[in-house]
């Protein structure tokens, strides 16, 4: 298979985790919960608690310095940023334009948000994909940045164990190399089922008073079970398409980095895509459900640990809120 070139290739990567960490011991003392029903039912074993006066755009801006850095070019060289979030600072501005300030970027180049909640990181490759092939752009800051320990509800054992902050940056880069980088894409999208995993209140719909505030409908709520069974099929079927679309078998992909939230569901989606368990990277003990975080954060942990190589096939996938699910196959550079 050769994709067109210009191709689009990962430059430089950088993530910020949160000092603080919260146990599953921890949350033994919250919610009528145990370490041994969070670790058996989710894999998880702790996760980052960012401090209260960082907001997603603080995360965020110490991800993106760190994979300028990494990308060994300027501020001055980014043309386009793009933040996946479902935590923004605020509705608006956006935490991208935030971001560029805080950065002190060029003013002459676009910054906007995206919402596909878990999904995010996996639209938005998409996105900066086709801008960098058809624009006028070289290098695209692409960042995931969640603070959803300002969403959780702290009183509802069955979604307060599962998430956690964090931030990750990375920097893409048009290139003339064929068949490198971003080899091709599939995402998809069912809103009939929004309401299974939502953020109730604070927006149009159903704005912020007393009562939503008393009700904490500013918290999110999850139908966790349907959801489980939804994620494990959307997944797995976009990535036995992706693979298929690519012309690549399933015995060719080197590494698997799905969307973290739920070891069962990782689990599952390995029987189903026939790709052994041994090939799917986790960090999920560490770091819970950090939404949209969770793939560019264990694949650039994946990377520093020396386990990437170029030429590797690396299949990621992800399922989230909206309903929002996609895959991505990228060929290391
Ligand atoms: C949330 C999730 C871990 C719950 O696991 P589950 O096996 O489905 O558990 P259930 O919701 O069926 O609940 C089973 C029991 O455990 C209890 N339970 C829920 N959370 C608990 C907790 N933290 N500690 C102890 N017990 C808990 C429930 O109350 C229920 O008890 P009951 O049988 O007495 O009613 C799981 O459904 C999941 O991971 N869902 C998908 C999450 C996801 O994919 N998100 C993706 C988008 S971000």
């Amino acid at each position: 298979m050769r994709t067109p070139t210009p191709s689009v290739y990962i430059r430089g990567m950088g993530v910020y985790m949160p000092e603080r960490r919260l146990t599953n011991a921890d949350l033994e003392r919250l919610v009528e919960t145990s370490d041994e029903w969070i670790r058996t039912r989710t894999g998880m074993v702790e996760r980052r608690i960012a401090a209260p006066e960082d907001s997603t755009s603080d995360l965020g801006t110490r991800a993106a310095e760190k994979a300028i850095v990494d990308a060994g070019i300027s501020k001055e060289d980014i043309d386009l940023v793009i933040v996946a979030t479902v935590t923004a600072d605020q509705t608006f501005p956006s935490t991208a334009c935030k971001i560029q300030a805080k950065l002190g970027l060029r003013t002459d180049i676009p910054a906007f948000d995206m919402i596909a909640a878990c999904s995010g990181f996996v639209y938005m490759m998409q996105v900066a994909n086709h801008m960098l092939r058809a624009g006028d752009y070289k290098n695209v800051l692409i960042i995931t940045a969640e603070k959803l320990s300002s969403i959780v509800n702290w009183e509802d054992r069955s979604t307060c164990v599962l998430f956690g902050d964090g931030a990750a940056a990375f920097v893409l880069t048009k290139c003339n190399e064929p068949y490198v980088g971003i080899l091709g894409n599939i995402l998809g999208a069912d809103g009939s089922q929004g309401d299974l995993l939502t953020l109730p209140a604070g927006g149009s719909m159903n704005p912020a008073s007393y009562e939503t505030v008393r009700n904490k409908e500013h918290c999110l709520t999850m139908a966790g079970n349907q959801v489980f069974k939804i994620a494990v099929r959307t997944m797995s079927e976009c990535c036995v398409r992706l693979l298929e679309k690519c012309n690549v078998t399933a015995d060719q992909i080197k590494w698997v980095i799905p969307h973290q939230a739920n070891m069962r569901i990782v689990d599952a989606v390995a029987r189903q895509i026939k790709v052994p368990l041994e090939k799917f990277c986790i960090n999920i003990e560490k770091t819970g459900n950090t939404s949209a975080c969770s793939i560019p954060i264990c694949m650039e942990e994946t990377y520093r640990a020396g386990k990437i190589q170029p030429g590797d096939l690396v299949l990621l996938t992800a399922f989230g809120g909206g309903f929002t699910w996609g895959a991505t196959l990228i060929r290391w550079k």
